[in-house]
């Protein structure tokens, strides 16, 4: 790939991808513009769209889908999979979300949740935030396969594998510590319930002697889930399983503002990797010009960043900031723009902070 030209998949999915991820396009276009990068993008109707107009939502071969979009891309820029109210209820692209996370081994799911402005936390203290979920995204119990035993009957069981692997923990472990070093963040906790004897803290505190400037703690996830209510501010990064991950993620987000704001990269450092905000469909909202736009756009800040373009990604950053100070908001978070209008104001914000800046 060359440097200034990112070749970007918008597959605008089901529902709300449809508000969010054009307006969401402009904004790391007009960033990575600032910065001598052009982003084109290529506009895919997978999900309900194609189900409209072709009568499925998605081609037989998912997984060939997958790796042709990767091939011809430097990056997948996802909208939301669910339900869409277009379409009947069982239509969607769910498929598609889970091969491009396992098919592509995205092994990191990265989900920042920074505090933008104290009015958005529905705690009462008045502490800075800034937590990141590191999820893995490959295995665990959500990623594995179950099996069903005498389905329908009382007799009905299920079972289902919960796979953790060394190379799986000590990857996701190993880029926390990373991450934290490259960006600032002081400590990693890692959490799960297995403590002292699990596969997990073995690994764990193998990576984290490789990093004696980066603090480093367990915790266990009930705990976890107390302490961040009452002490957000103690943590910063947390590295931790495919569900606990799923889990926290959505806690986190609604630590900072709700699910409008929650972004997320899902990376393997080095291939091509996919961007999607957090959220799910919102069927109530979508196609309403209501839709907080901040996570698909906070999104394309881990974009931006995760291709090296930390300069570009800054400036998206710098502008939602701008527009929190400014009331530049939708109605999720008391202000009373639709997501047109904030991406509107977005896009000539980093315009304008490039030209301040001379990025
Ligand atoms: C998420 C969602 C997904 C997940 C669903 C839609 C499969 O909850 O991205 O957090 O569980 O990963
Ligand atoms: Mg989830």
């Amino acid at each position: 790939m060359p440097d200034n030209l990112i070749r970007m998949a918008v597959i605008l999915a089901d529902g709300v991808g449809h508000d969010v991820l054009p307006v969401a396009t402009e904004v790391i276009q007009a960033a990575a513009g600032a910065c001598g990068v052009e982003v084109k993008p290529t506009v895919y109707g997978y999900g309900a769209q194609r189900y409209l107009e072709e009568g499925s939502p998605l081609p037989e071969d998912v997984p060939g889908l997958v790796q042709d979009l990767a091939s011809k891309h430097d990056a997948i820029f996802f909208g939301s999979a669910g339900v869409d109210p277009r379409v009947p209820k069982e239509v969607n692209c769910r498929p598609l979300l889970r091969e491009l996370r396992r098919g592509l081994d995205l092994y990191v799911n990265f989900r920042p949740a920074p505090l933008l402005d104290r009015r958005f936390s529905p705690l009462l203290v008045d502490v800075p935030v800034d937590l990141v979920v590191m999820r893995e995204n490959t295995e665990g119990k959500i990623s594995s396969r179950g099996e069903v035993f005498k389905e329908g009957t009382p007799d009905e069981v299920t079972v289902y594998d919960d796979i953790n692997t060394y190379k799986g923990i000590e990857r996701i472990c190993r880029y926390s510590f990373e991450y934290a070093r490259s960006h600032g963040y002081p400590k990693v906790s890692m959490t799960d319930k297995g403590g002292g004897v699990g596969i997990w803290y073995r690994v764990f505190w193998e990576v984290a002697g490789k990093y004696p400037d980066v603090e480093a703690e367990h915790i266990f996830i009930d705990t976890l889930c107390a302490e961040l209510l009452r002490h957000p501010d103690r943590y910063s990064i947390i590295v931790t399983n495919d569900i606990f991950g799923d889990i926290l993620s959505d806690l986190c987000a609604g630590l900072v503002g709700g699910m409008g704001m929650a972004a997320s990269g899902c990376i393997h450092p080095g291939r091509v990797c996919m961007f999607e905000p957090v959220h799910g469909t919102a069927p109530d909202i979508c196609f309403q010009d209501k839709a907080n736009p901040f996570a698909a756009v906070l999104t394309g800040r881990i974009l931006l960043d995760t291709l090296g373009h930390r300069k570009a990604s800054e400036l998206i950053w710098e502008a939602v900031r701008l527009a929190v100070k400014e009331d530049k908001l939708t109605g999720d978070l008391g202000g009373r723009l639709g997501t047109r209008a904030v991406g509107d104001y977005l896009v000539e914000t980093v315009e304008k902070l490039a030209k301040e800046g001379g990025a």
